[in-house]
C-alpha cells in the first residue's frame, strides 16, 4: 500500500574506505526502500557495493577502514545512522538479521549448533525456553533430528545443513528484516533451490521482509517482488521484478541480462559484460557505466545522470533511457 510507511528507507547512503583525501567511494548516494513483508533483490556485478550497502544497514561496516560519509537509514521511523552503540545492539540480529554466503563466517567451530542457536534466542527470551525454541527452529529450517543436531559441531554438518543452521540463528529473534547476502552461492544447484524455497516459506510464515543480494537473476525472478540494480556504488535502475527483467531500461541491466548463461545446443555460453567495474577510488566522470556502455554519447562522459521515474514504481538513471 502506498500510504504505508516503509519498513526500511535508505536515503543518500555514502560509505567510503581509506584516506579522506583519496576515498574509495564504495557506496555513493544509494537510496532504496523495503516494505514490510516483501522480498527485494539487490543485484549487480562483483565490487558494485552490494555487500557494503547491506552491512551498512545495521552499521556493520568495519570502521576503520570504512567510514560513513552521509545518508539516512530509516528503520521503522528511526534513523539508525544517529543511534548510539547501545541502540544499535538492539537492532542488530533482533530487528535486522543477516545470512551470509559462508556459514563458516557465522558459525563458531568451537561450540555446538545448539549452544549457538540458544545464544541467539537468549537475547530476547527467557533461559528456560531457549532449548525447546532452538529445537523447533532447527526443525523449522528443515534439519532432521534436531535434538541430536543440537549436540553436533559445525564441522559435522554439510554445507547445506550449516546454511540452514545459520538461517535458524538469524530467525531466532524473529527479525523484521532478513538480509541474505549471496546465501546460496557456495552451495550446489539443488541445495540452492531448497534453501531459496525455505526462505520463501519462512517469510510467508513469519511475515518478515527479505533483502536478497544475489548474482543469480533466475533466483531474483523467482522470489523477489522488486529489484534494485546497482553499478559502481549507485542504484541505476529499480522496479517490479517482472517489469525490469522483461523490459530493462538501463543499458547496464540489459547487459546483466545478456550475460546470464544460456544453453545453446549442448554448450553453456556465458558472455559476461566486456570490461570491468572501475575502482571506487577513481570512478569515471559522468555516467559511471559510460566506458562500457554501447550507447554512450558525449553527455554520458560529462554528466552523472539523475534518477528519473520511468513508469509505475520504476526508476532509472540513464540520460538516454527513453531511446531504448
Ligand atoms: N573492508 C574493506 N576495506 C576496503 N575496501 C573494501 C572493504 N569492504 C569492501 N571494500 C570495497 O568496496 C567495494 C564494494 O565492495 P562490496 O563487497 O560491497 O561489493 P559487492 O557488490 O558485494 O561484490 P561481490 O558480488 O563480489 O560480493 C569494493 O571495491 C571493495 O573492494
Ligand atoms: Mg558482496
Amino acid at each position: 500500500m502506498a500510504s504505508m510507511e516503509p519498513l526500511l528507507e535508505v536515503r543518500g547512503l555514502r560509505v567510503c574506505f581509506g584516506p579522506a583525501d583519496r576515498p574509495a567511494r564504495a557506496v555513493d548516494g544509494v537510496s532504496f526502500r523495503v516494505d514490510a513483508g516483501e522480498t527485494v533483490a539487490l543485484v549487480g556485478e562483483s565490487g558494485c557495493g552490494k555487500s557494503v550497502t547491506a552491512l551498512s544497514l545495521a552499521r556493520l561496516v568495519p570502521e576503520p577502514p570504512g567510514w560513513y560519509a552521509g545518508g539516512e537509514i530509516r528503520f521503522v521511523g528511526t534513523d539508525l545512522m544517529r543511534l548510539r552503540p547501545a541502540g544499535l545492539r538492539g537492532v542488530r540480529g533482533r530487528e535486522i538479521a543477516y545470512v551470509f554466503q559462508e556459514p563458516a563466517d557465522a558459525l563458531n567451530p568451537l561450540f555446538t549448533i545448539g549452544a549457538q542457536v540458544m545464544e541467539a534466542i537468549r537475547l530476547h527470551r527467557p533461559d528456560e525456553e531457549a532449548q525447546s525454541i532452538a529445537a523447533s527452529l532447527l526443525e523449522k529450517v528443515g534439519l532432521p533430528a534436531p535434538e541430536a543436531l543440537m549436540r553436533a559441531y559445525p564441522h559435522q554438518l554439510s554445507g547445506g545443513m550449516q546454511q540452514r543452521a545459520m538461517i535458524a540463528m538469524a530467525l531466532a529473534c524473529r527479525p523484521r528484516l532478513l538480509v541474505a547476502d549471496e546465501p546460496t552461492t557456495a552451495l550446489d544447484v539443488t541445495i540452492q533451490a531448497e534453501i531459496m524455497d525455505l526462505l520463501q516459506n519462512l517469510q510467508a510464515e513469519l511475515g518478515m521482509a527479505i533483502l536478497l543480494i544475489t548474482h543469480n537473476l533466475g533466483i531474483v525472478a523467482r522470489i523477489a517482488q522488486r529489484v534494485y540494480v546497482m553499478y559502481a556504488g549507485r542504484i541505476v535502475e529499480s522496479g517490479p521484478v517482472r517489469n525490469v527483467l522483461d523490459h530493462p531500461a538501463h543499458p547496464y541491466t540489459r547487459a546483466l541480462l545478456d550475460a546470464v548463461p544460456r544453453l545453446t545446443g549442448s554448450r553453456a555460453r556465458v558472455s559476461g559484460i566486456a570490461g570491468s567495474v572501475p575502482d571506487p577510488a577513481d570512478w569515471p566522470a559522468g555516467c559511471r557505466f559510460h566506458p562500457r556502455c554501447p550507447r554512450a554519447q558525449a553527455l554520458c562522459r560529462e554528466r552523472l545522470p539523475a534518477v528519473e521515474e520511468a513508469g509505475p514504481g520504476r526508476s532509472v538513471a540513464c540520460h538516454f533511457w527513453r531511446d531504448a
